[in-house]
C-alpha cells in the first residue's frame, strides 16, 4: 500500500508537470477510477468519454480504456495529444470488424443508412453516416426509422438486435460480439433471479437476447449506475463487466451487488466477466506513458475529417 500510495503521488505530480488529464473508463481498475475523479479527471461511459475529452481544457488527454475511446478523443480534439497506458487495448467488436470488409458491406447496400456503434476503428467510423454509443442507440434508431430509414448497423448483433425489437427501425445487421457480455448465460441467470427474488436485474445491451429478456433496465454503464442509485432495490444482479462494481459500492454502499453468471449451475462468477482490454490498463503503464509520452494516439488526417462528422452527429444529437 506504501508503494501504491508512492506510484500514485508521482503520477499525480507528473500529470500536472505535463498539463494531463484522466479520462476513465468504468471498466477499469477501481485505482485508476479514483485517481482520475482525485486529479480533475473524469470517470464516464463511452458517451461521456468522448464529450469529456472535448470540454476539457488540458492539453493532454490520458483516456484510460481501450483503442476506440482514445481514438474517439484524438478525432475530436486533434490539437491536444491523447495518451493510453496501452496502445495495445483493443476491442473485441473493433477486431471483428475490419474496415475493408465494411465497407464492402455498405457498397453493397447503398440504401442503408450507416449506423456504427463507437466500439470500431477511426476508419470503420469514417464510413459511418452516425456513430452511437449504447446510452443513445436506441433514440437514434428510433429518429431514424421515423424519417423512414432502413439501417446497416455494425458492429455489435446484440445490441443491434435489441435495439431492432425495440424500434421495429428495418436493420441489417454485421456479425460481431463482445466477448465479455457474450458469455452471460440466460439459463444460468433464470436460476439465480429465483434464488435473489428482489433482486433488480440491470443488462449491458452487448449481452445476448435471453439475457436482455430478463432484465428491469437495460442500458449504458452510466445508465446502469444510476439505477443501482435511483431504485429502490436492495439488491442487483449485474450483467456486465465486473469493473463496474467499483462506481456501484462507491454510489451505494449499503447495496447488494451480485454478478451475473457467466457458467451453469448457477454460478455467480465474480471475476470472469472481466474484459482483458480494459485490464491492460493500470498504475504503472500510467506513469510510464507520462513519463516516456510513448503510447500517442495518431490518426490520419484524412480519415480523422470523415470520422468526426458522425461522431459530432451523435455528440449534437445528444444534447
Ligand atoms: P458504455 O460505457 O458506453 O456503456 O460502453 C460499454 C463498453 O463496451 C465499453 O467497452
Ligand atoms: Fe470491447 Fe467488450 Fe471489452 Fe467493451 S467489454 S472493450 S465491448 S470487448
Amino acid at each position: 500500500d506504501a508503494d501504491k500510495n508512492a506510484l500514485k503521488t508521482r503520477i499525480k505530480a507528473l500529470l500536472a508537470e505535463r498539463d494531463a488529464v484522466l479520462v476513465a473508463h468504468y471498466y477499469v481498475d477501481g485505482d485508476l477510477q479514483a485517481l482520475a475523479e482525485e486529479t480533475g479527471g473524469h470517470v464516464a461511459d463511452s458517451l461521456e468519454m468522448a464529450r469529456f475529452g472535448a470540454e476539457s481544457a488540458a492539453g493532454t488527454l490520458v483516456v484510460c480504456g481501450v483503442r476506440f475511446m482514445g481514438e474517439t478523443a484524438k478525432i475530436l480534439n486533434p490539437e491536444k495529444r491523447v495518451l493510453m497506458p496501452d496502445l495495445a487495448a483493443t476491442c473485441s467488436l473493433d477486431e471483428g470488424c475490419p474496415a475493408d470488409a465494411f465497407s464492402a458491406f455498405c457498397d453493397a447496400h447503398p440504401d442503408r443508412t450507416v449506423v456504427v456503434y463507437a466500439n470500431t476503428s477511426a476508419e470503420v467510423k469514417a464510413r459511418s453516416d452516425w456513430v452511437v454509443t449504447s446510452s443513445i442507440a436506441l433514440p437514434v434508431a428510433r429518429h431514424l426509422h421515423e424519417q423512414g430509414k432502413k439501417i446497416l448497423w455494425a458492429p455489435d448483433k446484440h445490441l443491434g438486435r435489441y435495439v431492432q425489437r425495440m424500434t421495429g427501425a428495418d436493420m441489417l445487421l454485421w456479425d460481431g460480439a463482445c466477448v465479455v457480455h457474450e458469455e452471460f448465460k440466460g439459463f444460468a441467470l433464470e436460476r439465480l433471479r429465483r434464488l435473489h427474488p428482489e433482486a433488480a436485474i440491470l443488462v449491458h445491451p452487448e449481452s445476448p437476447d435471453e439475457v436482455v429478456d430478463q432484465a428491469d433496465v437495460v442500458g449504458s454503464t452510466t445508465q446502469l449506475i444510476k439505477a443501482v442509485t435511483d431504485m429502490p432495490n436492495r439488491e442487483f444482479i449485474i450483467a456486465t463487466d465486473e469493473g463496474i462494481f467499483w462506481k456501484m459500492h462507491q454510489l451505494a454502499p449499503d447495496k447488494t451487488l451480485i454478478a451475473a453468471p457467466t457458467a451453469g449451475e448457477g454460478a455467480t462468477c465474480e471475476s470472469c466477466a472481466h474484459c482483458p482490454w480494459m485490464a491492460m490498463n493500470a498504475l504503472q503503464n500510467l506513469e510510464q506513458v507520462l513519463l516516456r509520452g510513448d503510447q500517442e494516439v495518431h490518426i490520419d488526417e484524412d480519415v480523422r475529417q470523415r470520422a468526426v462528422k458522425p461522431i459530432q452527429r451523435m455528440l449534437e444529437f445528444s444534447h
